[in-house]
């Protein structure tokens, strides 16, 4: 092996102590010293030299990302385990806890106490070897977790190596995971976009995207960690919470925000009290504080109860509550096409807000917790969330109360409703439906749908807010008159708009099925669907065994397709915008001739440059009952290569999938030897 010069080594060292500085500076204390551009330039020079030299430091920031995914998480035991929480409710409780120390230590005097935001979200143990990021594990049952290093190596938060203090031979530090308020709506805003199920809250988005096993799912997500204590310790000693938190400070780790010292219970209830007003400004969800004991000593002496220390306790925030009747129950339908069911509330006073307006969630929830009309409940407010019901009071029912079932129609266009599969929600599928009208628009008009420049999501909006179009068809009737009225359109981009609604009217079939947005049929199942099918007609009415005789179709699309097809109102549609000329073709149909089809069920790669042009090397493929994919993995049957091959022929290799060359290809298919 070459060796690697000394001042290249220097140089590498160098750039990754600094990056790392720079990380810390820009995620855990929000204040950069030098710009994104810079770090960016940096971190490719670092990236440039790693790959050069194959030299590559462990706690190197080019190795947060990049893993490739994982079959199953492997099983961590903790040293120490990770215990829960008792909760308090009440100053009464706190104070009886407090009581309790004193008991069981056996001392009157005041004890110190730490204060900290309790953060809700995932706990995690983080172990350092040395001083270097070793392993990241889940909490689990307490005992035994499961390894998320990969992930948690994501979060740019996380350290490492431990730098600027004196470093343990081995810690396990514990903290929890959680993501902003902010970005959970962000993300569920990109979900619902994408007819993705929601997460309910914070907290599960950060669990579920610590769950994953692919971490470049989680890299996408905007997770944060705060670092709270310890479990097992080598090396080092530290003589209460206090200074743990101040280690764990110097150490650049994230600690909570806030954390509060106080000296006896009734200033641990005033430093709770404080963090409890200072709560709102938290871009986090906070249920409550932890009061600590703060002596590690008497800690020690306290020990635990069965799952629980007794030298800690939960101290919940005050939940908003309220007891009113639900006057009504009925149903909202959301701008992708779900359907809530809300309560109609008599108007209750909670935390200082009238509430009269409560979701219901969905109909699994609603029979869960066996909610009628006219029935008392209790109703809660938590943060900025939208109220709910906690419970019903059954003791005050007096027969008349009535149930409320799934719509079987949609309460905005009357269209069939479907339950989805696997799911709990309840969707509208019409495609003229007022309520989804934007969304439908949006994704009708995108590049890989129906690529009408110029109605992207902000002109959607406009003349949406402008009733320009209030369904689906009023796209096709839109006037260049009508546009030059609004203030973002001038002669040219009305023109430009109005041709590219025309150009879009000639389209083939694959494209108008994917633009329709039918849930779960994407760009691959719209060419399946071409392919079977001559004709838009010839689905119309389609039964889902029908669909699901194609080769590769799976039972979810085939019955969504044929529910969007067994709508009349969408039908109606669909006739009116051919009517309204609307051109469709469909040049990928295979007709039912039986060709050889001596490819079936492979599945291709392509890389390099073919001798023909490759849209037509992946169409004969096709035509032949094979499937071409992007990118290499363990499925791809065969990696074809062309002049020039890229980067796919070493994942192949190392995957050990079989490359072929084009000649081969060729003559393997005319003997029908593949
Ligand atoms: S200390 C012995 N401090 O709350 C347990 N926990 O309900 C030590 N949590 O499992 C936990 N913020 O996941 C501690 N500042 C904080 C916390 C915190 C959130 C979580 C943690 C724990 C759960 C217990």
């Amino acid at each position: 092996m070459k060796r690697i010069p000394d001042n290249i080594k220097k140089e590498i060292e160098k750039l990754v102590k600094e990056l790392n500085f720079h990380c810390y500076r820009y995620y855990v204390l929000d204040s950069p010293v030098i710009s994104d551009e810079e770090y960016d330039r940096l971190f490719r020079h670092l990236k440039e030299l790693e790959g050069r030299h194959n030299y590559i430091l462990p706690d190197s920031p080019t190795q947060r990302v990049g893993a490739p995914p994982l079959d199953k998480f492997v099983k961590v035991k903790h040293k120490e385990p990770m215990l829960s929480l008792d909760n308090a409710l009440s100053e009464d409780e706190v104070r009886e806890f407090d009581q309790r120390v004193k008991r069981f230590i056996k001392s009157d005097e005041e004890i110190t106490y730490t204060i900290e935001p309790k953060y809700d979200g995932l706990a995690i143990e983080l172990t350092y070897r040395n001083g270097i990021f070793f392993r990241a594990s889940t909490r689990g049952d307490g005992y035994e977790g499961e390894d998320v290093t990969r992930n948690i190596k994501t979060i740019k938060a996380v350290p490492l190596k431990i730098e600027e203090v004196k470093t343990p031979e081995e810690i396990d530090i514990r903290g929890e995971v959680y993501m902003d308020i902010e970005d959970f709506e962000a993300l569920n805003r990109e979900r619902e976009a994408h007819r993705e199920s929601l997460f309910a809250n914070p907290r599960n988005a950060a669990a579920g995207s610590i769950r994953q096993l692919d971490s470049s799912i989680t890299s996408s997500r905007k997770l944060h960690v705060a670092c709270y204590g310890t479990g097992a310790v080598k090396g080092i000693d530290f003589k209460n919470q206090w200074e743990l938190i101040r280690w764990l400070k110097e150490a650049r780790f994230p600690v909570p925000l806030n954390v509060k010292r106080a000296q006896g219970i009734e200033e641990a209830i005033s430093a709770f009290k404080e963090i409890e007003e200072t709560r709102k400004d938290f871009p986090f969800e906070t249920d409550g504080a932890v009061i600590k004991v703060n002596e590690f000593r008497l800690q020690q002496m306290l020990g635990v109860k069965t799952r629980e220390p007794r030298w800690a306790i939960a101290y919940k925030f005050p939940a908003h509550q309220g007891t009113t009747i639900i006057r009504e129950i009925g149903a909202s339908v959301g701008r992708t096409g779900v359907i809530t069911p809300v309560a109609f509330l008599e108007p209750v006073g909670i935390g200082g807000v009238i509430v009269s307006r409560s979701t219901l969630h969905n109909w699994d929830e609603i029979q869960r917790k066996d909610i009628r009309a006219g029935d008392t409940v209790v109703v809660e407010r938590a943060g900025d969330v939208i109220p709910h019901v906690v419970t019903v009071v059954k003791e005050k029912r007096t027969g008349k109360e009535k149930h409320f079932p799934p719509p079987r129609r949609c309460p905005s266009c009357n269209s069939i409703v479907e339950r989805e599969e696997g799911g709990v929600a309840y969707r509208c599928i019409g495609l003229n439906c007022p309520a989804q009208v934007q969304e439908r628009i949006k994704h009708y008009a995108s590049r890989a749908a129906m690529d009408i420049e110029g109605l992207g999501e902000k002109n959607v909006e406009l003349l949406y807010s402008k009733r320009l179009i209030s369904s689906f068809l009023d796209v096709y009737k839109l006037k260049k008159e009508d546009l030059l009225e609004l203030p973002r359109f001038a002669d040219k981009s009305a023109s430009n708009l109005i041709e590219a609604i025309e150009r879009s009217k000639q389209t083939t079939l694959v494209r108008f099925l994917y633009s329709l947005g039918i849930l779960h049929v994407g760009e691959y199942s719209a060419k399946l669907l071409a392919m079977n099918f001559r004709r838009l007609e010839d689905l119309y009415n389609v039964k889902t065994e029908n669909v699901m005789n194609i080769k590769q179709m799976g039972e979810k699309i085939a019955s969504s397709t044929a529910r969007f097809f067994s709508d009349r109102e969408n039908l109606r549609t669909l006739d009116a915008m051919k009517s309204l000329g609307l051109k469709i073709s469909n040049p990928d149909y295979k007709g039912k001739k039986k060709e050889k089809r001596v490819l079936d069920g492979l599945t291709f790669v392509i890389t390099g440059t073919l001798p023909k042009p490759r849209k037509e090397v992946e169409d004969l493929i096709e035509r032949m009952g094979g499937h071409v994919a992007g990118s290499v993995s363990k499925s791809t049957d065969y990696l074809l290569l062309g002049k020039d091959p890229g980067s796919k022929v070493k994942k192949a290799t190392s995957l050990g999938v079989k490359t072929l060359s084009y000649e081969a290809f060729l003559l393997k298919m005319i003997q029908k030897r593949v």
